[in-house]
């Protein structure tokens, strides 16, 4: 799998304004205002981890910023799982690896530089893919879908987290067409606050994208 091992602290953000289709993703610069205390308390990210997450699991939590998270996720996986923190911004992932180093939790991290485009993991190598207030800044959630759509293990759930001031509940709908499309069951709609949630179990047989 192309992850990362934790690598220095650097502040090496890249400009992501220059890409194409990324004019929107939020700045590294401005993680803390996703990263504290009262955020993570406002969305019960704790209680949200626990419903998700099991011990042992591969967990990819995709556009993680500063992965506000980790350590409910990393708790929940317990010592023999894997959470594999992927972002498009370096500088967003340096934060992550700086706070796994801090909590003593790194050995259960993996890092993943994503291009804009493609996230670029091996397909079925995660049990839970979450993507928290993210899919939006991807310039085609469709085909972020149908990646994720492989990504997860047959038998394994993808979950897509929107923010309810910035998505429109008919882009979800559109989501829940795409996942259609490359054959994820869509299983229930999450109660997360502030978001609109939706989940999709692949099926266990193998789901043909096309
Ligand atoms: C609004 S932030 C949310 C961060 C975190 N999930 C949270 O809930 O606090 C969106 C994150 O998604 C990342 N992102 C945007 N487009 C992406 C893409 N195509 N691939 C991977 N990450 C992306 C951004 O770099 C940013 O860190």
């Amino acid at each position: 799998m192309a992850t990362q091992e934790l690598p220095n602290e650097s502040d090496v953000v890249i400009n992501v304004k220059n890409k194409p289709g990324n004019e929107h993703v939020y700045p590294a610069k401005h993680a803390f205002f996703l990263d504290n205390p009262l955020r993570r308390w406002l969305m019960r990210q704790r209680a949200f981890a626990k419903q998700f997450v099991r011990e042992g699991m591969t967990v990819l939590d995709v556009g993680c910023g500063s992965a506000p998270l980790l350590f409910d996720l990393a708790r929940a996986v317990g010592p023999t799982g894997h959470i594999i923190c992927a972002d498009l911004q370096q500088g967003m992932l340096d934060r992550v690896a700086a706070k796994a180093r801090r909590k003593r939790i790194s050995s259960r991290v993996r890092l993943h530089r994503c291009e804009s485009t493609k996230v670029g993991l091996e397909p079925d190598c995660v049990d839970l893919a979450i993507a928290f207030w993210m899919v939006h800044e991807t310039p085609s959630p469709e085909a972020f879908v149908h990646e994720m759509a492989t990504t997860v293990r047959p038998g394994g759930v993808l979950l897509i987290v929107e923010p309810k001031h910035h998505v429109k509940p008919q882009l979800l709908e559109a989501y829940e067409n795409y996942a259609r499309d490359c054959g994820l069951r869509m299983e229930q709609r999450p109660r997360v606050r502030f978001s609109w949630s939706l989940m999709f179990r692949r099926p266990a047989e193998r789901a043909n994208c096309s």
